[in-house]
């Protein structure tokens, strides 16, 4: 039924990698959330934190679990097909019903239905599914009698709901609802400890994909793979070891086998002052110098990596002594003035 799918291999709590303290509560919670087959949870997190693995693995350690799992991606669909396919239509709803259908909450009774990115529903369909989370019933389109089931809904975003309600795109009284049982799952760069053993499983999957020997992973390599920021999380690591796998001639992989790994989530970027701290005209001319190489020379094109003009470029190349003739000074509003010391 267009974007919606089930999911058919079971996921068990072991599926979940990962020993940091911060995923150990992540599991804690999940587990005793399991237990509980009404609870209405929700996952925030950011792209490719697990939150699919997760409600997986909610509804297949519970009693739900010999019953349907229904995904269904909130933004794949437009708003009113998404409304038929959660709740059904009656025969002559509009122009195309010709039978009457039964929704995805019908036909999940007695399991879960996953409502991934939430929160990029319209506020008219968040209405229709506050109602049934208060009262456990709904309407098909089109019809007149209220159809009782017993779901259990997981919802997922990672978008921030909080900023969504305030500016207006997400209702007050569905959030508050959703917010119940809230499970924060932690992006990877805060779970340190976690991604040795996400590699060290990478690898093993991807043996047996690909027919290889790989034994583990080097140091220096494992160090380079913990210095990245990972905006895109555990599948961007998953996306990145397998390359490796598949590039990797020998059975350890090396730094030579991971591309180079390059953050461009740009907002986001966070630069760790290291705890020696460092100086500052160091890193601005070790940045300078990278730019420029990268820009295979073009002034032009290394200010649009660091967001200077090719004047500004070419005033801190003279400045570190990386440029022969010496530009025009741009305007300065420093008093004192430059290459004079005054004692
Ligand atoms: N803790 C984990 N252990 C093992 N595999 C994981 C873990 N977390 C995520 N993965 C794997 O990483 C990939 C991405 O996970 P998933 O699809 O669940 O993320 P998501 O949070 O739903 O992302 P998105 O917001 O983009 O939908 C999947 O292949 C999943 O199996
Ligand atoms: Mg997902």
């Amino acid at each position: 039924v267009g974007q919606v799918v089930s999911v058919g291999e079971r996921v068990s709590w072991d599926r979940i990698i990962g020993n940091s303290p911060a995923l150990r509560s992540v599991k804690g919670l999940l587990e005793r959330i399991a237990a509980i087959p009404v609870s209405t949870v929700l996952l925030i997190g950011e792209s490719g934190t697990g939150k699919d693995l997760m409600a997986k693995a909610i509804h297949d350690n519970g009693v739900r679990a010999p019953r349907r799992f229904q995904n269904v991606t909130c933004s794949a669909l437009p708003e009113t097909l998404l409304e038929s396919e959660l709740f059904g239509h009656d025969r002559g709803a509009f122009t195309d019903a010709k039978r009457q259908k039964k929704g995805l909450l019908e036909l999940a009774d007695g399991g879960t239905v996953f409502l991934d990115e939430i929160g990029e529903t319209k506020p008219s369909l968040q209405v229709k599914l506050l109602r049934f989370l208060e009262e456990r019933a709904f309407r098909r389109l089109g019809g007149s009698i209220d159809i009782r089931v017993d779901v259990r809904i997981i919802a997922a975003t990672n978008r921030n709901l909080k900023e969504a309600m305030q500016e207006g795109s997400f209702r007050r009284d569905f959030y508050y609802r959703l917010r119940v049982l809230p499970v924060r799952i932690p992006p990877l760069r805060e779970r340190s400890g976690d991604l040795p053993l996400l590699v060290e499983s990478f690898i093993r999957t991807f043996n047996a994909i690909f027919h290889k020997e790989v034994r583990g992973i080097s140091p220096e390599a494992l160090a380079q793979l913990e210095s990245y920021r990972w905006p895109g999380n555990v599948r961007e690591l998953k996306n990145v070891v397998e390359r490796a796998m598949l590039l990797t001639e020998g059975n350890l992989l090396t730094p030579a086998d991971f591309l180079k790994l390059e953050d461009d989530s740009g907002a986001g970027l966070r630069v760790l002052l290291p705890s020696r701290g460092l100086i500052f005209s160091e890193l601005e001319r070790n940045l300078l110098t990278q730019a420029i190489e990268r820009a295979g020379g073009n002034q032009t094109r290394a200010g649009q990596l660091l967001g200077w003009s090719r004047d500004q470029i070419r005033y801190r190349m003279a400045k570190f002594g990386l440029l022969t003739t010496v530009p025009v000074e741009p305007v300065r509003n420093s008093s004192q003035p430059l290459g004079k010391t005054t004692h």
